[in-house]
């Protein structure tokens, strides 16, 4: 097919109301099933989708009000389990891989929604999350809290969702899931909010984007194609301490970035083009997926927005505060992706912090090529340091995914809490998760 980047317009996901509301509460309801979309000009795909959309709508809410949502598993012909990923759910909430909706059947998830980031619901089902994912089960949730509202930061209309992810077509336009003999699924579309390398018009003028790898296995090196900087301003976790001017980062699956960029230092009918400049000795480098998605200056507007220098308040836990460190090992032997040696299994548990200690965990990639977004479940952490060294600038804050480059060793540091029980880590290259890269901790209460 030859579709021609740039020309489709940007749109974002329609922004999910209550069934109904209460005092504390706001109640959702979400229903998976297939649909034929046009995403190729003129081509009908089948997808999976919450409410038969991809990505799914997007769920806006406050800190201080729960979340009921019903997601019902209508005709997918697949059973289903839905992570809220960022959110500190109870286990039973938490879309455990084993803890699985059958098609006819619904679930309500209970989400206390305690901080304000930007963060993400996707099917978590044990041994399909890669396909589920891919099919379209994915969908952006977003926290705010007064704090952040109050910041003069660009608001409304000018603060954007970008999912983005790369799907393979075959020519009559349905989909291919092909993970490699379970190693990685790669597509050579990229996707932003659904569409093809779209094209969106901005005003001279500062943008918000929270920008979320929704990728199978893909990782992502974001630059600008005039070589401005991106401001980041938050991370998986929220907000950042302070802006950080960076030149590109690295982006990998499951991570969220929210940057500014500032349109105003553009004359009208520039195009600024974001660019994935990934190195061609990297996995992710395939010489097709360098262009993600356009910006077309084309109209002048007031601006009243501005950064902080300062954005949140921000206590650096100290190496001296943890109470041990545990160790974790990512790798493939056995034609199969393991932790510490071993795969999957539900009677297996790697770790039991008691609630309230704060852990070192050492996240450890020995290479062969392979690089392993780690996701932690329940917990935000920050990084103490990459093989020793200062973690990057814009990865400084509260984080729930780690990119783990090869022979990378990362350190970790995070307090066990709010709640107690299993939750699972694993690689968030979903097809290494599937196969079966995935453990559990259990945070244990406190002897009385
Ligand atoms: Cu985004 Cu365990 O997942
Ligand atoms: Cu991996």
């Amino acid at each position: 097919p030859t579709l021609k980047k740039f020309t489709l317009p940007f749109r974002t996901p329609p922004v999910l109301q209550p069934v109904r509301s209460d005092s504390q509460t706001d109640y959702y309801e979400i229903t998976m099933r297939k649909a034929q979309v046009e995403i190729l000009p003129g081509k009908l795909t089948e997808i999976w989708g919450y409410n038969g959309i991809t990505p799914g709508p997007t769920i806006m809410q406050r800190t201080g009000r729960q979340s009921v949502v019903r997601f019902i598993n209508n005709s997918l012909g697949t059973p289903t389990s839905t992570h809220l990923h960022g959110m500190a759910s109870l286990p039973e909430y938490d879309g455990y891989a084993e803890d699985l909706t059958f098609p006819g059947y619904y679930k309500d998830y209970y989400y206390p929604n305690n901080r304000a980031a930007t963060i993400w619901y996707h099917d978590h089902a044990i041994h399909a999350t890669a396909r589920n994912v891919y099919m379209g089960l994915a969908g952006m949730y977003i926290i705010q809290d007064q704090t952040e509202l109050d910041l003069p930061l660009p608001k409304g209309q000018y603060d954007v969702p970008l999912i983005i992810q790369d799907k393979e077509f075959a020519t009559n336009g349905s989909l291919i899931f092909d993970d490699q003999g379970q190693k990685s699924q790669f597509g050579d579309v990229i996707l932003v909010n659904g569409v093809p390398w779209p094209r969106m018009e901005v005003a001279r003028r500062k943008y918000r984007f929270r920008a979320l790898n929704g990728s199978i296995s893909r990782s992502y090196r974001l630059a600008l194609n005039t070589g401005d900087p991106f401001i980041i301003i938050g991370v998986d976790g929220g907000l950042t301490p302070a802006p950080v001017e960076v030149n590109s980062f690295r982006f990998g699956t499951a991570e969220r970035y929210e940057f500014i960029i500032d349109f105003s230092k553009y004359p009208i009918g520039t195009r600024v083009i974001l660019k994935n400049r990934s190195l061609p000795n990297n996995l992710d480098y395939d010489g097709k997926t360098n262009d993600i998605m356009c910006f077309d200056v084309v109209r002048d507007e007031a601006d009243d927005s501005s950064i902080p220098s300062q954005l949140r308040t921000f206590t650096p836990l100290l190496a001296s505060q943890a109470v041990r460190t545990r160790e974790f090992r990512y790798e493939r032997t056995n034609g199969q992706w393991v932790i510490n040696g071993k795969t999957w299994n539900a009677n297996r548990v790697d770790g039991t912090p008691q609630f309230g200690d704060i852990e070192i965990w050492r996240l450890y990639n020995n290479g062969g090529g392979w690089f392993h977004p780690i996701h932690l479940h329940l917990i935000d952490c920050q990084i103490l340091d990459r093989n020793g060294r200062k973690p990057f600038p814009y990865e400084v804050g509260w984080k729930d995914v780690f990119y783990v480059g090869e022979n990378e060793s990362v350190r970790v540091i995070g307090k066990f809490g709010p709640n107690t029980g299993k939750y699972m880590q694993h690689c968030h290259n979903t097809v290494h998760e599937d196969h079966d890269m995935m453990t559990q901790f259990e945070v244990l209460q406190n002897p009385l």
